[in-house]
């Protein structure tokens, strides 16, 4: 269902996604080679809970018989990994990685929901392109993100920019809706054909998050029942953010 959130389901919003925003800044500051993916799990976890907030993705059920709940507050995907990496005391991070976070707030039972890719100390050229055009993928589908407009306006300037980049957008997960669900119709693939999808309106809540791989698109699940990897072991980043649509330009909520 696609939800028009009211001004004071917006207020409630502001303040979920106003969470999500200081956990990446803590992290940001914090986060360095020899940390363990669990360790920035746990940063994020604390920062949430201080702030008043639930962190949402922990427990959260997929709905697919045999997949496990979801044990984290966050999702940690290093390198080849693209989303649903699971936080580890065993998986320390190193100089040279880049260490995609996504991470979703519940407070006064609305959700904001937003994801970063951090480079650690000194990384290749390559992977620092791969993460500034998954940034910028955002940046050039929100330019679209307005009333009127419809998802895939979003959805087609995220593609082209991706692939003018000469990178591959995962396919088979998209951004969503969100409210008091953390996903919420519309889905917003990070491909597809302009002009085509619901129109735009004003107090929509949108999670938009182009997931990008250097090389070729597949992907594989591994057996933990979520981790994404890409198969041909190239890089993968991811950059999230939830929006508002208004009257005029959309609002960067969980960017503050
Ligand atoms: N936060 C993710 C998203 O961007 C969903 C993570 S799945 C979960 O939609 F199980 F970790 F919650
Ligand atoms: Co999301």
């Amino acid at each position: 269902m696609v939800t028009i959130k009211s001004k004071k389901e917006i207020g409630y919003m502001r303040e979920a996604c106003k969470v999500v925003d200081a956990v990446y800044k803590k992290i940001e500051k914090e986060i360095k080679a020899g940390m363990s993916t669990w360790d920035i799990d746990q940063i994020a976890e604390k920062e949430m809970v201080r702030l008043g907030a639930i962190p949402a993705e922990k427990g959260y059920r997929i709905g697919i018989p045999g997949v496990p709940d979801y044990p984290a507050a966050t999702c940690i995907s290093v390198n080849d990994e693209v989303i649903h990496g699971i936080p580890s005391k065993d998986r320390i991070i190193k100089e040279g990685d880049i260490v995609s976070v996504d991470t979703v707030a519940l407070k006064n039972g609305f959700n904001g929901d937003a994801a970063r890719t951090f480079m650690i100390g000194k990384v290749s050229n390559e992977a620092k392109r791969l993460v500034e055009v998954t940034k910028q993928a955002f940046f050039e589908g929100i330019k679209y993100a307005k009333k009127g407009n419809r998802i895939g306006d979003v959805s087609h300037a995220i593609g082209e920019y991706v692939y003018s980049k000469g990178y591959s957008v995962v396919k088979e997960f998209q951004g969503h809706g969100i409210g008091k669900e953390m996903h919420e119709d519309p889905g917003i693939p990070n491909y597809g054909r302009a002009g085509r999808g619901l129109r735009l309106e004003p107090g929509m809540t949108l999670a938009i998050e182009p997931m990008v791989i250097e090389g070729r698109e597949d992907i594989i699940e591994l057996d933990d029942g979520w981790t994404i990897i890409t198969q041909d072991g190239s890089l993968a980043a991811h950059y999230e953010n939830t929006i508002l649509i208004t009257e005029k330009e959309p609002e960067i909520l969980t960017l503050l």
